[in-house]
């Protein structure tokens, strides 16, 4: 087996860069609830809030559907979030990546039952392509071709995700 890098370091570095400033272009000096989807986006989160110059707190939500390479497309809520934190707030998902959408929309309605201000999504990665149920995120990456990627944060069953770029396995 061996691994092709997508993105390097630099790359990603610069992009998530400029992800922050775009955010912090969007909320200036209102606060920022950043919602860190475990375990995949946990590299993306630090980085993006790092250099995200606002106001930010930070929440963890953990849910699961992959198994191997395939989406079971049920998913699991395996940590959940407090409404307090939550109700009436500027919210913004950080996801690894979405495929499917699956996860995302369960996500999304999720938090919009807790009445959020405003609620946006920002995805490191998107494949397009792969898409089952109409969903996009707001702020995105990269977008990439259907190809199973692990490498900074993201797994292959939970191995990869130690690795500082974005790789494909071939
Ligand atoms: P979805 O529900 O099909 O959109 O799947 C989204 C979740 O599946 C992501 O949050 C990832 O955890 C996982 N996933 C999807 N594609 C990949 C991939 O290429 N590499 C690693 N994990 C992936
Ligand atoms: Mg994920």
């Amino acid at each position: 087996m061996s691994i092709r890098k997508l993105y390097n370091q630099r790359e990603i570095n610069s992009r998530v860069k400029e992800l922050s400033k775009e955010l912090y272009s969007v909320y200036k000096k209102e606060e920022v609830v950043f919602i860190c989807t475990l375990k995949g986006a946990v590299f993306f989160a630090c980085d993006l809030l790092k250099n995200y110059k606002g106001e930010a707190r930070l929440e963890f939500l953990r849910v699961s559907s992959y198994k191997g390479k395939t989406s079971t497309g049920k998913i699991e809520l395996n940590l959940s979030i407090s409404k307090e934190n939550i109700e009436g707030k500027n919210v913004v998902i950080i996801e690894d990546i979405v495929d499917t959408g699956n996860t995302l929309k369960f996500l999304k309605g999720y938090i919009n039952d807790m009445n959020p201000k405003t609620l946006k999504i920002c995805t490191l990665l998107d494949k397009k392509s792969r898409r089952e149920v109409e969903i996009d995120a707001d702020y995105c990456g990269f977008e990439i071709d259907d190809l199973f990627v692990i490498g900074y944060g993201l797994d292959y069953n939970q191995k990869y995700r130690n690795l500082p770029y974005i790789g494909v396995i071939e």
